[in-house]
Formats: structure tokens, sequence, C-alpha cells
């Protein structure tokens, strides 16, 4: 069998069990002669874009669902979510006046870290749901049991996924001239529904503007857009990092952009080490346990070259606690002198139960924590480069609050996710808008 390119020392936490070892090998096998889902050149162009993020040039947007699942890698599901990638992103470019780095969360987010290995209901215990790539849904055993299979399934599931975004965002969907008609179905009636259609009708004559002076740029016709999940599972990434043949550099060919996770942060262990070992674009999880020479270890083992655009931290502190928890972290960084881009992810910080049971967030304490990220980083004098949230395409009831309000009492109308409570399409777009407005107020560098 052909050897990994990157091989790993250090202990590996939020693994699966998997019953067969041989069968796990075969996969894996397979799965490093299957061809690449991304190029070298696209991931570095990624970083050429994200280098542009953390000198104040550009503000990132990442998003998708907390866990994707194989049911989801249809037509009307990827094109519901680029929908709100775009729409959202119209409003960032538009009223913040800012370029906007997309990229999904998406085409790859099959594996999920959990806190408790086991779930209880009603007095029966199984394996945690770990994620489409690991274990199925249904809580039974057979589901529940770890399948080195599904790992193929994640990476088709991911290439069909891939290619769809591919096509819609190259292929005429995404062209700006297209502004009204990703506003469609139930958003629209929406009150930020109706808010963007007034800014799509002002982009509009922008535009006829634009080709009535004869300038119809190219640009407009279709968007940069590209794919990330977080690399938990360490065999899957493993199997899919390559050599470059250009640079004859290993770049983990899964998606452009690669994370580690809060929980499996640790300076010593085997995701970290895997995430210093390929050349991608990678993001570290930063949460409110992390001290400033623990940050500081980390970027410096992570981007030890100082590399413009090869390291995100992508802060979830919560949104009582960021006014506080970031300004040290933030210097830190400043006196290690290594380029990041300071991402914020307000969801993870500001998970809650509702007295129905349901895993869920306020849109308030989301948008609350981006405030503190903006002023934090205003006071700083640093540069607040995009946010990560977890949103859909659909008019789901699992986060509460927006302006097409979500009370608490409706979250079983439509809880759907796999695992983490997820932004609607207004709700996301509710977002946009007050990010556009955050960004606008900020002191103009250029
Ligand atoms: C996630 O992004 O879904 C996640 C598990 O986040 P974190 O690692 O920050 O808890
Ligand atoms: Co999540």
């Amino acid at each position: 069998m052909r050897s990994p390119v990157v091989t790993l020392s250090s202990p590996a936490s939020q693994q699966p069990d998997w019953p067969d070892p041989a069968r796990v090998e075969a996969i894996v096998a397979e799965l490093a002669g299957l061809p690449p889902l991304v190029f070298a050149g696209e991931c570095d162009q990624l970083k050429n874009r994200l280098a542009a993020v953390s000198r104040g040039e550009a503000f990132v947007l990442q998003g998708g669902d907390c866990a994707e699942t194989f049911a989801g890698a249809n037509a009307d599901a990827v094109r519901a979510k680029l929908q709100t990638i775009l729409q959202m992103a119209v409003v960032l470019t538009y009223g913040g006046s800012v370029p906007v780095v997309k990229i999904g969360r998406l085409a790859g987010q099959f594996a999920k870290p959990r806190s408790r290995p086991t779930e209880i209901r009603d007095g029966v215990e199984l394996p945690a749901y770990r994620g489409d790539a690991i274990n199925g849904f249904d809580f039974t055993p057979q589901a529940r049991t770890h399948d080195p299979d599904r790992m193929l399934r994640a990476y088709h599931c991911a290439a069909v996924t891939l290619n769809l975004c591919r096509a819609f965002t190259t292929g005429g969907y995404a062209d700006l001239h297209q502004v009204h008609a990703w506003n469609k179905d139930f958003v629209r009636n929406s009150p930020s529904g109706e808010r963007y259609e007034r800014l799509a009708g002002e982009i509009d004559r922008a535009l006829s503007f634009m080709r009535a002076c004869g300038a119809d740029a190219e640009e407009l016709r279709s968007v940069e857009f590209y794919s990330s999940h977080e690399a938990l599972l360490l065999p899957y990434e493993q199997a899919l990092t390559r050599i470059d043949s250009r640079t004859g550099l290993p770049y983990d060919v899964s998606a452009h952009f690669l994370w580690v996770g809060e929980r499996t942060r640790a300076l010593d262990g085997a995701h970290v080490e895997f995430a210093a070992s390929i050349r991608n674009p990678v993001g570290v999880k930063i949460g409110p346990d992390a001290t400033p020479d623990g940050v500081r270890a980390l970027i410096r083992r992570l981007s030890p070259d100082g590399e413009p655009g090869r390291l995100s931290l992508i802060t979830r502190l919560g949104a009582g606690q960021i006014r506080t928890l970031l300004p040290p972290l933030i210097k830190a960084v400043q006196e290690e002198d290594i380029p990041v881009a300071w991402i914020c992810d307000p969801m993870h910080g500001n998970t809650f139960e509702a007295p129905s049971g349901h895993k869920t967030r306020r849109l308030e304490d989301v948008l609350d924590e981006v405030q503190g990220f903006f002023e934090v980083h205003r006071s700083a004098g640093t540069h607040p480069g995009g946010v990560h949230i977890e949103f859909t395409g659909d008019n789901v009831t699992e986060c509460v609050g927006g302006s097409h309000e979500v009370n608490a009492a409706d979250l079983h109308q439509r809880y759907e996710t796999a695992c983490d409570p997820r932004l609607n399409r207004g709700q996301a777009l509710d977002l946009a808008f007050t990010v556009a407005d955050y960004y606008r107020s900020l002191p103009t560098t250029g």
C-alpha cells in the first residue's frame, strides 16, 4: 500500500472506533487513489485572498451547515445554501464596500467532534452521532456503528457538492445581474428580503449606469468560491493529502481551507500536527479557555514562516466574554508578528438549551458577539477580518429571533439540523445587514 504523504506521530483525539481495521485500510487505500477535489493552485489563490484579509483589505464570509449530510448533497439544497451566501455577500460587498472572500462550510463537512462519546435516550446508550462520514443519525445500534465505508461516500458527496458549486458560481447563476433572482420564495416577503430587494434595486441601477458608460466587467459574471471543513477525521484527510507537482509540497486536496476545531487544537495533538504539515490555508478555532501563551504557541506552530494568508484565527468566545477575552489574545498575536486573519464565529459560544429541550441560539447573542468583535478590533487597531457562521438555505426554525421572528415555542416546527442550530436564510440576511453596518462604521484605512 502507498504510504501516506503525511504521517502523524502525536495522539489523535475524537477519532472513530472502527470494528474492522482491515476494512479501514482498504478504504483509505481507495481514497488515496481517487482524484483531488481541489487543486493546490486554487488553495494558493485563497491564501492570497486571505493575505489581503489580514492586511485589512478584504472580509471573509465563511458558512454553511454545522454538519452536512449525504442526503443534503442534492441540487436544491446546495443551490439554496449558495443563494444564501451570494445574497449575504452582496449585502456585505455593497453595504460594507469591501471585497468579500466567500468560503462554504461545504463539500466535506461530514465529521463532528462530540463532547460525550455516547448518547442516552430512555435508558438506552448508543455511540453519539459523529457525522455522516462516520456513522448514521438514526438512534439505532446499526446506524450508530462506526463504518469506514462512509468515508468513501463522504468523498463522493463532497465531489457532487463541489461540482454543483463550481457550476452555480461560474455558469451564470452567480452573475451579479441575477441579484434579484437569488431573493426567491419564502425570504422575499420577509423584512430582510424586502430590505435586500431595495439594495438589489440600487445595484441594478449601478449596473445599468456602468453598462451605459460602456463598462461591463467580466468580474461581475461569476464569483470565486472556496470550500472548507473541519480537518477532524485524520485518515480521510491524510488519504487526500498529495504532493503538489508544481511545488513538491503537500496539500490536503479535500478542500481549499481546513480548520482545527476547539476540541482538537492541543499543541501536541495529531490535528495540529496535521495542519502544520499541509500547505493549504488553515484555521484554528479559539474558544474561551485559550490563553495568550497558548495562542502564541499555536500560531508559531501553524505559521512558523509567517506566510501571509496561511493562518486564520476563528474566535468563538461567546457574546458575554468576547469583550474581555479577545483583547489579550490580540495583544499576544501582535507581539509575535505573524500575520493572521481574525474571523469571528459568533455561533459556538452562544448555544443553550430551550425549555423544549432543543439546542438553540439567539440571533441577538450572535449579533452581540459580532458587535463585540468589531469593537475590540477597532480599539486594538486590528482588522475584523470576517465571520464564520452556521446557516442553511431553508426556512428552518432552529435559532430564535430575527426580523421575521422565530420564538422558542416555534422551534419544533422545522428543527432539521443533524448537529448545531443554524440560522435560516432570513436570519442570515439580518446578520449580513448588521455586519455591513458595523463594517461601514469602521475608520477607513485606505
Ligand atoms: C463547529 O464548527 O461545528 C464546531 C464543532 O466548532 P468548535 O470546534 O468551535 O466547537
Ligand atoms: Co457547529
